[in-house]
């Protein structure tokens, strides 16, 4: 791993034991609404969380689904297995969504919230979950980026500085831009704004 990714992954390590806390504000406003419409999405049986931080979203899965959840923090991850102690459809791996081990084509779905903020080469993570789900599989993200209004994303750009250097997540990123980089077909990409066009819920159907 290069420094800037430990670098991150420190961050969230040292942010793990207050994060939920920092982030009850935003479940209070809608956010905890926003993670079932997520699951709600997800097709088929084999699923990948990547980024599950401190397993938010996974008390909303069903039973029958089998869950794979990876997070380069062992600490958020350790939060989340507190979390989810008791279902056995879900297991959690300490994983580089930039490098992951899974073969391609595994997952019929895969499912991000909140993450694409923070990793560190974010083209190279969505390469890899364009690589690890199936042809005709799903992508569901709820994710924040970069505005396209012009003084709001200089603002954003401006201070970027603070989250980043508090725990690791950028404010000012072009998620829909690194979706193509890393080679999804805009006709496959359907977004909402969610929050201005700030926070979208974006669907993705992976055509290889
Ligand atoms: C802002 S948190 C969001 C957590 C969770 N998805 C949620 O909705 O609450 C971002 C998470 O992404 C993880 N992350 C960032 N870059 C990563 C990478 N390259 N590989 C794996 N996890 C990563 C961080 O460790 C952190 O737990």
């Amino acid at each position: 791993m290069n420094k800037k990714s430990q670098k991150i992954k420190n961050r969230y390590n040292r942010v793990s034991k207050v994060y939920d806390l920092l982030e009850k504000p935003m479940e209070a406003m809608s956010m905890s609404k926003w993670r079932r419409v997520l699951i709600r999405k997800v097709e088929g049986k084999k699923v990948l969380e990547v980024g599950v931080g401190t397993g938010k979203n996974l008390l909303y899965y069903p039973a029958e689904i089998d869950v794979t959840g990876i997070d380069f923090s062992k600490d958020m991850l350790e939060k989340a297995r507190a979390r989810v102690k008791n279902k056995k459809n879900i297991h959690l791996i300490e994983m580089d969504a930039q490098n992951m081990d899974f073969e391609d084509n595994s997952f019929d779905t895969v499912l991000t919230s909140c993450v694409f903020c923070s990793v560190p080469d974010p083209v190279e993570g969505l390469k890899e979950i364009r690589r690890v789900c199936k042809n005709n599989g799903k992508i569901i993200m709820l994710e924040h980026m970069r505005s396209k209004h012009k003084v709001i994303g200089k603002i954003m750009d401006l201070i970027n500085f603070i989250p980043l250097n508090i725990w690791g997540a950028n404010i000012n990123r072009k998620t829909m831009k690194n979706l193509q980089k890393a080679g999804f077909k805009t006709k496959d990409i359907k977004y909402k704004n969610i929050w201005t066009d700030i926070v979208k819920l974006i669907v993705i159907r992976n055509r290889k």
